[in-house]
């Protein structure tokens, strides 16, 4: 080791060495959170004065991280939360959890991972190790970061260091949290490696090294293509074994006794988040540079992106068994966030069920205790409000469609009140009483 590595090195050790955040989104949050329960000084970088806003008054905006995640920060260790990335140099180590979405034409975004490279350029400082979190296709690190890093004449390995591991949170996950995760790391060379490590270890229980970079990128990758795929499977069985007459969710909870050889993998209304419908589609563009198909990616994700229009001719035929036209009807959406218990809401498939419904002439609401109203987003800008929540209000529709299972619903009351009502995750597997009004999609 170096003698400067060796000095950061020592850093972390006596948890001394300042960890950055960049990006105070889903991942950034818990991750600055852990770092600093870990005993590290910690300061995160946002472009939104909102959010930086919000946790200089000690608030939390990510609701499911608990009320007093950011007011246990502004005890103990250094707590500082600022959107000047002037101030990077002030790290020892920056951490960078910054968007890779998808542009229109599903290239990759990397707009916002070229911009904090930048800005991390600008001040970057002999004795930096910088980490990139975000998802991305392999040699991301290598060929987009790196470069811009390097710009001003410090070399990596030598004066200043740079690694990669993915981020495999799981917002809403009460098994496993940012800490308990492991999480794998591979270094631009074996130094940035090794420093990487050392600091991941310090505040997470398993830290896992992989030879490289690259190694790290495109595991992450595979681990979501392996989901999208496998979602995209029982997805493809849903709708065959519906033709048949067969339930989905009692075959898989049948397959899921085999002790060995099967994972269960669930039908739903569409895929939803910032990672299943969109990391897959880093490695198709990535793999045309080296002229290979990829060809499980492309058939999973025109399977998945089917499903809001199997769910919505679900919801037209049982209107029409009660001799009712979805055109005017009123329909109830229940669950707008793209999975239980969490107010994340991108890429839900909620938003497509609205739109195809009311471009068929539907009256539709929502109701999601999470979500009060709807914003602006990259693709659909709805303008609704969460309606009330009564007995009388689900009776009041001409059918429910649940969408979101979020845990606090009671779906005996739902089951008891509502006309009809189209279930696309098996949220009413267990009410009792009548179950011919309950059609599942
Ligand atoms: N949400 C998840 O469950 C999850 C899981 C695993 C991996 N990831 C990956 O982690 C990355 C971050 O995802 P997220 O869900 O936390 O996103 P997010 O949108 O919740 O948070 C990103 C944050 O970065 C900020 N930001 C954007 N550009 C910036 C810049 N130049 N400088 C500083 N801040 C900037 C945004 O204001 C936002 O607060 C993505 O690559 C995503 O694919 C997300």
């Amino acid at each position: 080791m170096t003698n400067q590595a060796a000095s950061l090195g020592q850093k972390i050790t006596n948890r001394t060495a300042v960890v950055g955040i960049i990006g105070l989104g889903y991942v950034g949050l818990p991750l600055m959170a852990t770092f600093h329960r870990a005993g590290f000084p910690v300061i995160g970088f946002d472009v939104d004065p909102r959010k930086i806003d919000a946790l200089n008054r000690g608030e939390n905006y990510l609701k499911h991280l608990g009320a007093d995640l950011v007011t246990a920060m502004k005890t103990g260790a250094k707590f500082d939360a600022t959107a000047d990335m002037g101030r990077l140099g002030e790290a020892d180590a920056i951490i960078s959890c910054v968007p890779t979405p998808l542009g229109h034409h599903r290239e990759p975004d990397l707009s916002f991972i070229e911009k904090c490279s930048d800005d991390i350029a600008r001040t970057l400082r002999k004795d930096q190790l910088i980490i990139l979190e975000s998802s991305t296709y392999p040699r991301t690190t290598r060929d987009v970061m790196l470069p811009r890093l390097e710009k001003g004449g410090l070399k990596c390995g030598t004066d200043f260091y740079c690694a990669y591991s993915p981020e495999r949170e799981d917002p809403g996950r009460k098994d496993f949290s940012t800490q308990t995760i492991p999480k794998l790391v591979g270094g631009i060379d074996p130094q940035s490696g090794e420093l990487a490590v050392a600091l991941y270890s310090a505040a997470i229980a398993k830290v896992i090294p992989v030879p490289s970079a690259e190694v790290a990128e495109a595991a992450k990758l595979l681990e979501n293509i392996y989901r999208a795929v496998n979602i995209a499977l029982v997805n493809e069985m849903k709708m065959v074994l519906d033709a048949m007459g067969i339930d989905i969710w009692q075959v898989v909870d049948a397959a899921k006794t085999k002790p060995f050889g099967f994972q269960a993998f669930y039908p739903g209304p569409g895929l939803g988040g910032h990672c299943i419908p969109i990391d897959p589609f880093y490695l198709t563009w990535k793999a045309r540079e080296v002229n290979m198909p990829t060809r499980f990616i492309e058939l999973a994700g025109e399977i998945n992106v089917q499903m809001p229009d199997f769910v919505v001719s679900k919801v037209q035929l049982a209107l029409n068994d009660r001799s009712k036209a979805v055109k005017n009807s009123r329909i109830l959406v229940v669950g707008l966030a793209y999975k239980p218990d969490i107010d994340d809401v991108r890429e839900s498939p909620s938003f497509e069920l609205i739109e195809k419904l009311e471009h068929l002439g539907a009256h539709v609401d929502y109701h999601d205790p999470l979500v009060p109203q709807t914003f602006k987003m990259r693709h659909h800008d709805l303008h609704m409000k969460s309606v009330g929540w009564s007995k009388e209000i689900v009776a009041s529709y001409d059918c429910v469609l649940i969408a979101t299972n979020h845990s606090t619903y009671d779906w005996q009351m739902i089951a008891d009140n509502a006309k009809l009502i189209v279930d696309t995750r098996n949220a009413l597997s267990k009410v009792t009483g009548k179950r011919d009004h309950i059609v599942k999609a």
